[in-house]
């Protein structure tokens, strides 16, 4: 478990981002590195930005779901978890996502806080025993009504669903629906983006009909303390996760007082699909546990191909690995970012994806830093003019404009936005570099190089803003750049610098003529169509 604060000691605040946890019943696809790699990239911005960040990931691993699928591939439920959540760990691993947990439901201390806050709403009359009867659908995990059905399928996925008839505890929904309704009227910036408000609204209003959380009818979950028939539905097991990845045992023991600073400024990253579960079952969970709700759930769209969902039966799905290892882990991260607003679905083309990895990496950025990597070596012996240079304002303007807006656009979850800004600043950068054409220059003559030395100058002192700036979506290229650079890279541990703290940075690491590498690497080898 890490948890990096901020290098200048001084924190700005907390910020805890959640992914949903991921079922095991298969290998990890796009999606899930999508909804992972949002959540990395605000992860790494608010560190870079003085908060005290937790950034939680992991595996949802019980339920029917996971028994059926063990049950075909012969396996136990927790055997198929044990092997499925390491293809996770090691996308995340491969994506360089910065979690400071890997939770697993079928850890310790999460079965005891999954148990301990069944016990409390329980004793709190928030949870009373009954019987259930009504549909199920296996693959969502989801109860659903008679009227709901679409010819007696699931209205969400379209598969089968199956009636059930068993004993149950129920949590009430009712008795909280209008606490609901007043909170997310109160807290405009609950569900992001503001258009999906709607949609639960329009839910909630239908009226509440109070949750079954526990099953008889299959073994495989968290067994309802003191009557060992019932697990509890894997849902209520689910969301709890959020409370026992930054402590909540230690917590209610009165041991964890960054639990609730934590909890306040939580942002759940999740799917579109299951927004409902995250915007009424969870904060009526955390109501009758006497917790506030959660700051901001921001549903993202889907990935699509051809405009269908990926599915495994339709043989559609895009795997991520294999765009890995051909183009690197921050060609995905940055196709997956910029290509569609947040919230909106996209459809996954390959041939989009090299067009645009040739076009924004390859070219635009790619041939930048290296362009002006070989000027410095060859114009200076590889030393960025120091202190008595100055750099170009006018064209520094854009990249100080894109840094003061950051703060709004990580907020608004801009992402698209802020990386289309960042790469016009970069081809800002490159037409500067173009009609300013430093080769033409003699450095012998005393004026021209004067001239020179300030393009150079200006030059580095923006790839220094670039690196940054793309630093919280395409890591790896940021700490490529500061290599060549001979700059630590932005994430060293008890290093960060803060948006409005990056000039001054800049300055002091480029005053006294900081010497760069003698061969630039290529950061993104441009990709032929046939390939
Ligand atoms: N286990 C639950 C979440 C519990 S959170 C307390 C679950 N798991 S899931 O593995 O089915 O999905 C996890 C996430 O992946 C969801 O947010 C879902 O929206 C996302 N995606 C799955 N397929 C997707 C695409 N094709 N595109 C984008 N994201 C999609 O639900």
């Amino acid at each position: 478990m890490r948890n990096n604060n901020c290098g200048s000691g001084k924190i700005n605040g907390y910020f805890y981002v959640t992914t949903p946890i991921y079922y095991v019943n298969d290998k990890p696809h796009i999606g899930h590195a999508y909804s992972t790699v949002i959540a990395d990239s605000i992860a790494r911005f608010k560190r870079l930005s003085g908060y005290s960040v937790f950034f939680l990931t992991g595996t949802d691993e019980h339920g029917l779901k996971i028994e059926k699928e063990a049950d075909l591939r012969g396996a136990t439920p927790k055997g198929l978890a044990d092997s499925v959540h390491i293809k996770f760990k090691e996308l995340f691993s491969e994506l360089n996502i910065s979690y400071d947990r890997f939770i697993r439901t079928t850890d310790a201390d999460h079965i005891r806080t999954v148990q301990t806050a069944f016990k409390k709403l329980l004793e709190n009359g928030d949870v009373y025993l009954s019987e259930y009867e009504g549909w199920y659908c296996t693959p969502c995990e989801t109860f659903l009504t008679e009227k709901s059905l679409m010819e007696g399928k699931c209205p969400q996925c379209g598969r089968q669903a199956v009636k059930v008839k068993e004993e149950s505890y129920f949590l009430k929904l009712d008795k909280y629906e209008k606490k609901l309704l007043d909170y997310i009227a109160g807290n405009p910036g609950f569900i992001k983006p503001d258009f999906r408000k709607n949609e639960v609204l329009s839910f909630v209003n239908e009226g509440l009909k109070n949750l079954s959380i526990s099953r008889t009818s299959f073994k495989w979950g968290i067994p309802v303390p003191g009557d060992d028939k019932h697990v509890i539905y894997v849902w209520f097991d689910a969301l709890l996760n959020y409370l026992t990845g930054i402590g909540y045992e230690d917590f209610i023991a009165g041991k964890n007082p960054d639990f609730m600073h934590f909890f306040k400024s939580v942002n759940h990253i999740v799917g579109k699909d299951i927004l409902k579960f995250h915007a009424v079952y969870w904060p009526i969970m955390l109501f009758a546990l006497g917790i506030e709700p959660p700051k901001t759930v921001m549903a993202h769209g889907w990935w699509l191909t051809d405009g269908r969902k990926m599915s495994k039966s339709l043989g559609n799905v895009v795997d991520p690995v294999s765009l890995i290892n051909k183009f690197g882990p921050d060609a995905l991260r940055y196709y997956l970012l910029s290509e569609i607003t947040l919230g909106l679905d996209g459809d996954f083309n390959i041939d989009n994806f090299v067009v645009r990895y040739n076009s924004g990496l390859a070219n635009d950025l790619g041939n930048l830093v290296s362009r002006t990597a070989a000027m410095l070596n060859k114009y200076t012996g590889g030393a960025v003019p120091g202190a008595d240079v100055p750099e170009d304002a006018a064209v520094l303007k854009t990249a100080y404009r894109i840094l003061g807006g950051l703060d709004a656009g990580y907020d608004d979850y801009d992402f698209a936005k802020i990386l289309e800004d960042i790469f016009r600043f970069i081809n800002t950068l490159n037409k500067y570099i173009n009609d300013s054409a430093p080769w033409k220059l003699n450095i012998e003559d005393p004026e021209e190089k004067t001239v020179l030395l300030k393009i150079l100058k200006t030059a580095a002192v923006s790839i220094y803003h670039i690196s940054y700036l793309i630093y919280p979506f395409m890591p790896e290229t940021s700490k490529k750049i500061n290599g060549i650079f001979n700059i630590k890279p932005f994430d060293s541990a008890g290093f960060s610098v803060r948006p409005e703290d990056t000039a001054a940075h800049c300055s002091e690491l480029f005053k006294d003529g900081c010497r760069i590498s003698e061969k630039a690497e290529i950061l993104f080898p441009r990709i032929k169509f046939e390939e």
